[in-house]
C-alpha cells in the first residue's frame, strides 16, 4: 500500500464532568486526509485546505504527530511520508481540529508500515502532536477520535486510555459559535486548584457517567453531565452560553456542556428526531446572538478515523 485516504472525525472532549479525562467521537464532522510513501525521507505537510495552518513538519501537529511515531520505528526505511490535510473543522473551535490531524497523521503513517503500533501506543504519538497546541499532550480528543466511542484517559503517565461502551441511540447536536478560542488560552484562565467539595460531585458525576454508558441509563448519563470545575471559567468566554444551555435542558436534551476547551457547545439528546427539533430550536435563539455560527446533529461514532 503506497497510499491512503481517511476521515479523521472531530471530538467531544471533557463531556462536561471529565476534564482531561473524558471524550467521544463524532460522525458526521470530520477532516479527510491523505497520507502517502515518497521517495524522500521524513514527513512533509505537502498540502492543507480549509484553513490557514503552518506547512513546516515542526510546527504542525499532524507532523510533530508523525515525527513521534517514526521516532519509535525501530526498523531502517528508505523512504518518508507526504501529508495532505483537507480540514472542514476549523481550528480553535473546541471540536478537536487539532487531534483529527494529530491522529490522522498517526493513524496513516501506521496503515502504510503494516500497523507495527498499538492503538494506545498511536494515542502517545497524538498527544504529542497536541502538546504543540495546549502546552500539554492531551489525550481526550486523540484518544476517541483513535479508538471511537467513548474514551476515559485513565492516566497519564503512564498513558493509559479505556474505552467505554456506547448507547446506540445517543446523539449529540453541537453548536459552534464562530469565534475562536485557543486551547491554551482557555487552559491558562483555569485555577490551579479545585475546591474539595466541588471535586467531590465532580468525579461522582464522572463514575455515574461511566455507569450510565455501561447500563444504557440515558437519564443517570444526563444527570452526570455537570461541570463544576472548568465550565464556570470558560463559559464566560462564550457568547449565549447559558442561553443555550436552557434551550437545550427546556427542549428535552439529556444535558449540554463545552465541548473540548469550547466555544463549541454540545447537548446530548436520545434519538435523532430529538437532536433535529433541539438543532432548529438553537438556530432560532442563537440567530438573536448576532454571531454567526454552524449547528450540526451527530450519531457517536464507535469506529473513530476511518479509510474513504
Ligand atoms: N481537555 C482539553 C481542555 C481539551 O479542555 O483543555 C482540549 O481540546
Amino acid at each position: 500500500m503506497k497510499e491512503i485516504k481517511i476521515f479523521s472525525p472531530g471530538t467531544i472532549a471533557n463531556v462536561s464532568c471529565g476534564f482531561d479525562a473524558l471524550g467521544c467521537c463524532l460522525d458526521t464532522i470530520g477532516d479527510e486526509m491523505i497520507i502517502r510513501k515518497t521517495d524522500k525521507k521524513g514527513v512533509q505537510i505537502t498540502k492543507i485546505t480549509g484553513d490557514d495552518l503552518p506547512f513546516e513538519t515542526h510546527k504542525n501537529v499532524a507532523g510533530v504527530a508523525a515525527l513521534a511515531l517514526l521516532e519509535k520505528y525501530n526498523k531502517s526505511i528508505d523512504y518518508g511520508f507526504e501529508i495532505e490535510i483537507y480540514k472542514n473543522i476549523k481550528p480553535g473551535s473546541g471540536i478537536g481540529s487539532s487531534a483529527a490531524s494529530a491522529a490522522g497523521a498517526v493513524f496513516g503513517i501506521n496503515k502504510l508500515l503494516n500497523e507495527p503500533f498499538t492503538a494506545q501506543e498511536l494515542i502517545l504519538f497524538a498527544s504529542k502532536g497536541e502538546e504543540l497546541v495546549s502546552d500539554f499532550p492531551i489525550a481526550d480528543n486523540v484518544a476517541p477520535a483513535l479508538l471511537g466511542g467513548f474514551t476515559l484517559v485513565k492516566g497519564y503517565d503512564p498513558l493509559k486510555v479505556l474505552k467505554l461502551p456506547v448507547m446506540d441511540d445517543l446523539y449529540a447536536t453541537i453548536l459552534h459559535p464562530q469565534i475562536e478560542i485557543k486551547t491554551s488560552e482557555s487552559r491558562a484562565i483555569l485555577p490551579e486548584k479545585a475546591n474539595l467539595k466541588d471535586a467531590v460531585k465532580q468525579w461522582a458525576n464522572v463514575g455515574a457517567l461511566v455507569h450510565a454508558l455501561h447500563t444504557e441509563d440515558y437519564d443517570l448519563f444526563g444527570s452526570s453531565l455537570h461541570d463544576l470545575i472548568v465550565e464556570p471559567y470558560r463559559s464566560q468566554l462564550i457568547p449565549g452560553f447559558d442561553q443555550v444551555v436552557k434551550t437545550a435542558k427546556d427542549n428535552g436534551a439529556l444535558g449540554s456542556g463545552i465541548s473540548g476547551s469550547g466555544p463549541s457547545i454540545f447537548s446530548f439528546c436520545k434519538g435523532i428526531q430529538q437532536a433535529e427539533k433541539l438543532r432548529d430550536k438553537i438556530k432560532k435563539v442563537y440567530k438573536k446572538a448576532d454571531i454567526p455560527f454552524h449547528i450540526y446533529v451527530s450519531k457517536i461514532n464507535k469506529k473513530g478515523i476511518k479509510l474513504i
